[in-house]
């Protein structure tokens, strides 16, 4: 039997599975959590060659809304990237990203993607280039710790709702360069970043963040409007902190001290003409 190419295909559960079976398989990831609680999101598009109703190949081309310099855009990037051991070095992959970026076409203004170390080769002999990052950062002055910080569990239902809800109705964490899906943010709610959830009530924020060491770690920032930090940051103070790293751009959180680091071989990849040098990519923002 020959190989089956199969597009915006989610309505076909059994296609579906097949898929979620392919990315555990690839890259040990299980997205069934994801999809139990409501997440799964239609603007994921598959592009796969199936044979005997397994996925052999597969790459996904995400349109994501994004801001650019205050305007507001859309951003492809390229996820879910794999081929099946028998099937490697025959072009697939390739294939499948060029049907990809064709069916997006005029969609969007610009594709990026992180890479695996192990594909980096792979992406650079398809004509990828690497791009530099920022991160921001400063150091803190002492301030006393203020009461009203609540932990959000994502096992439970009534939390999960409330980020949803959150997320749903967040304004985009920066004017400068954001990139910004409820259902991906929800990914990482119930994955990457579960244990680092916190409302602000008095603030009518979330705040995500942990701290390795002396070091604060700021992965987002959720409120229809975004607090300055001089405000958030009584609520997540200790006496500890010597640094605070945040995984986006923080122009609407009013820092004066803020400084900056340009990170590069953090294995960020682009096609030729991204609009954007040195971004920093949201931490929620990636796939
Ligand atoms: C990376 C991966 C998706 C490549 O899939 P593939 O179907 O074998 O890729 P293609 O055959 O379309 O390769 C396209 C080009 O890249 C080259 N290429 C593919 N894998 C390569 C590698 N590991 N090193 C160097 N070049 C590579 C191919 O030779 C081909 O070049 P050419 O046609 O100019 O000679 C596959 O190896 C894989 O699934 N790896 C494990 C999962 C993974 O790393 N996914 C990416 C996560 S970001």
């Amino acid at each position: 039997m020959s190989i089956e190419l199969k597009t915006e295909y989610w309505e076909d559960l059994d296609a579906r599975e097949a898929f979620k079976t392919f990315i555990l398989d690839i890259h040990g990831l299980d997205f069934t959590e994801w999809e139990a609680r409501g997440y799964w999101d239609n603007a994921y598009t598959p592009f796969s060659y199936f044979k005997d109703g397994q996925v052999i190949a597969s790459v996904c081309i995400y349109l994501l809304d994004a801001i650019i310099a205050g305007r507001q855009t859309k951003l492809i990037q390229i996820s879910g990237v794999g081929t099946h051991e028998d099937w490697r070095r025959q072009g697939l992959s390739r294939e499948l990203t060029d049907l990809g970026l064709q069916w997006a076409r005029g969609q969007h203004e610009g594709v990026f993607l992180f890479a695996d170390e192990e594909a980096i080769p792979y992406y650079e002999r398809c004509g990828y280039s690497s791009l530099s990052e920022t991160l921001e950062f400063y150091h803190p002055e002492q301030v006393p710790n203020k009461q009203g910080l609540i932990h959000l569990d994502p096992s439970n239902q009534e939390h999960l709702d409330k980020i949803y809800n959150y997320a749903k109705n967040r304004a985009p964490i920066s004017d400068k360069f954001s990139v910004f899906s409820s259902k991906l943010l929800m990914f990482h709610a119930l994955y990457t970043i579960r244990n680092n959830i916190y409302e602000i009530p008095d603030l009518e924020c979330l705040v995500f963040f942990g701290r390795e060491g002396d070091v604060v770690n700021v992965y987002d920032i959720l409120g229809r409007t975004i607090p300055s930090f001089e405000k958030i940051y009584p609520y997540i103070s200790s006496e500890a902190d010597r640094r605070i790293n945040f995984y986006f751009h923080t122009d609407k959180l009013g820092i004066r001290k803020i400084q900056t680091d340009i990170i590069t071989g953090n294995n960020t990849f682009v096609k030729e003409s991204f609009p954007v040098s040195a971004p920093a990519f949201p931490f929620t923002s990636r796939a």
